[in-house]
Formats: C-alpha cells, structure tokens, sequence
C-alpha cells in the first residue's frame, strides 16, 4: 500500500495535471503519559506514529485556495484573503489554517492542493494535529517558519475557528517527534527534549472502536475547572502548584474540582518520573506510573468509560508485569495504549480480540507502531 506522500502527490497530479512544487507531511501521534496536562501549561511525553497526513501544494494561477481530498474523493474552494467560513468536515480544518495566516497578516496567496492521510479519525491520535502542522508547513512559501511556530499555528486554528480549546501537545510532537524515541514537552516553555525508550519495548495502539469527537463540551469544561481552581490559587496555572499546596486548599475547593486538580497535578508528577524510567527500563516503575495515570483518569478525572476500563485492564494484565496499559488522548473513547516487551505483542494482541468477542464488538486498529519522526517538507 502506497503511503500519504504518495497519494497526496498522485492526487494533486490527477486534479491539477502537474506535479506539485511542495509536499509537507506530519504524524499523528500517541500520548504515552501526561494526559490534560498541557493546557495547565505542564508536562507531556507522547511519540509521534507511523501514519500521518500529507499535503502536496503547488500555486494556482488566481488568488484562490483550491483543494481536494484524496480521502474523502471531494474538493473545497475559498478565497483565502475573505474572512473565514466554516464548511463541511474537513473543509473547516483547511480554512482555519489559511484564517490564521491571514488574521496574523501572512500572506497565502493562491494555491492548489491534494490532502492525503492515513490517521484513523476520532481515535485520539490526533488525526486534525496531522493535518494542521501539514497545512501550516505547506502554506508557509514566504516565512520559512519555524516547526514550533508551524506548531503554535495548528494549535490556534483549533483554538481560534474550529472551536476546540485543545491545548499544544498534538501540535508540538507533530511538528517536533523523533525516529525511535519519545518526546518531552514542557507545555509552558515549549522546551523539548527526546526520551529513549527501553531497546526491547513495543508501543502497541488498540482503537476502542468507541469514537468521540474533541469538540466537546466535555473537553472544554475539563479545561474550564481545572483553570477556575489556577484561578482560585492565585496562580497561572496547575502547573504551579503541588499536592501539599493543593491538599491545603482541599476544604476551600469544590470536592470535583479538587479532584479535577489532583488528576492535573498527580499526572504532571507521573509524566516527569517516566521521562527518567523509561531510559532506565524500570519495566515495574513504568508498569505502576500507566496503572496510576488510568486511575487518576477514571477516578479523578473522570475521562474514561467502562469499557475502555475493561480494555485497559485485560490489556496491563496481558504485559505479565512488564509494562503497562491507559486510555491515550483526550477521553471518553479513541485509543488505548500499551507499553510492553516485544514478545508480549502476540499476548496482548490476543487479549485485545478476547475483548472486542466478549464485549460484541468489531476489533477496530490493533497496531504496533513505530515512534517517527515529526514534520518533513520535500521540494521547494
Ligand atoms: C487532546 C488535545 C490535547 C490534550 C489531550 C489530552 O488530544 O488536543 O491538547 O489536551 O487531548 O491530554
């Protein structure tokens, strides 16, 4: 099977009659820990996938933007320089990277262009990521900016026109992944730095099979409590405050959103210890802080379902000790991923099927994937 390169060009070839001058593509990406993290300007250490979303570009000859989906068999047409509109499905997610460059006076100017992809959407792998950090690469002819900038972009036409308050981890590990290694992030200073993981470990993906879209009331409303209890501290963000400050402030605080922080600030801890196991191959240390982090999810959080519960579990137990299990993402469905020595891979994957016959339902990606690299722009 040929990959989003590939198609991308194949389709901009077939749409346009040319080959296209430019073809940026960008991974999705799966979080190992740190999960609602990032927009308490905290820690996250996700790797960037082998799937991802490519973009050829090329220019048109009027000041239009002109696209097509090789997916999806549709195209889009807008003018770049009006203000933005909203259309249908993936339409959107184009216009708004093209409304950032405008609202921040980048000049696009006329353009075609082929989208191809192969990140399974609404799975928590940050399909919309993908495709955003692609666009923004492949829009920006003149500036020459950076991948954090690229980046930042992505992150605010989210923000900005398509209405989820998602924070920079997608974004970030799309622009910046590594080959063969994990990332992590200070969400706050935008510093990275890559995390090895153990030489014998597979990072293995299982789609639940449960979709759920991240414009979300419930995402948003995550958000908003977690920033009411900031507030209330007096601080910027959770990313300032500890467990024994949060503990001192517990009678103060509404008991869901004290354990909404708790979730935050467990978490953050958690997401900085693993940066350490990982290299280290602490197997058990890496075992515990994946149990807990599901705990805290579920319990504190309160992001997971019972079935992804159900999922993890036969998943962790499925390690044999070695590794761990956890819902990835932003919640209430999409993907579960496991950390596990690489002949554990039959194991689990096996446990995966069992579950998916036992609770009815079709076995969606069961994938073992390889941590890539982030952005890459081919041509000029
Ligand atoms: C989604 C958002 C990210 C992050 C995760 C949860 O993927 O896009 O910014 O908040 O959820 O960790």
């Amino acid at each position: 099977m040929t990959g989003p390169v590939e198609r991308a060009t194949a389709a901009y070839q077939a749409a346009y009659g040319e080959a296209p001058a430019r073809i940026a593509y960008a991974p999705g990406r799966v979080n190992l820990i740190g999960e609602h993290t990032d927009y308490n300007d905290g820690f996250v250490l996700p790797c960037a996938i082998d799937r991802g979303t490519a973009v050829a570009i090329g220019d048109a000859a009027d000041a239009m933007v002109s696209v097509t989906s090789a997916d999806y068999s549709e195209a889009d047409r807008f003018d770049p320089n009006a203000p933005f509109e909203a259309a249908p499905g993936w339409r959107t997610h184009v216009r708004s990277i093209a409304a950032v460059f405008r609202v921040r006076g980048l000049a696009i100017g006329g353009a075609k262009i082929a989208i191809a992809g192969d990140v399974p959407q609404g799975a928590g792998l940050s399909s919309s990521a993908s495709l955003g950090v692609a666009l923004a690469a492949a829009f920006d002819r003149e500036q020459r900016l950076d991948p954090t900038a690229l980046a930042l972009i992505a992150q605010a036409a989210e923000n900005d026109f398509v209405g989820c308050a998602c924070g920079n981890m997608d974004q970030l590990i799309a622009a910046h992944g590594q080959a063969g290694a994990a990332l992590l992030i200070d969400c706050r200073s935008l510093a990275t730095r890559p995390v090895s993981l153990p030489e014998d470990m597979a990072v293995l993906i299982v789609h639940s099979g449960i979709t759920r879209g991240l414009v979300d009331s419930a995402y948003n409303e995550r958000r908003s409590a977690c920033e009411a209890v900031a507030a209330h501290l007096g601080v910027a963000a959770l990313r300032d405050i500890d467990l024994a400050i949060l503990e001192a402030a517990k009678t103060a605080l509404d008991p869901v959103a004290y354990r909404r922080a708790r979730h935050v600030v467990t978490e953050n801890a958690r997401t900085l210890v693993m940066a350490n196991a990982m290299p280290a191959s602490d197997w058990a240390k890496i075992g515990r802080l994946m149990a807990d982090s599901q705990a805290s999810m579920r319990d504190d959080f309160e992001i997971t379902t019972p079935e992804i519960d159900a999922l993890v579990a036969r998943l962790a137990a499925a390690t044999s000790g070695l590794g761990g299990a956890r819902m990835t993402g932003g919640g209430f469905g999409g993907c579960v991923v496991a950390l596990a020595r690489r002949d554990r891979i039959a194991p689990l994957q096996a446990a995966a099927l069992d579950h998916f016959s036992a609770v009815g339902r079709t076995p969606g990606l069961i994938h073992a994937c390889r941590p890539s690299a982030g952005l890459k722009v081919i041509g000029a």
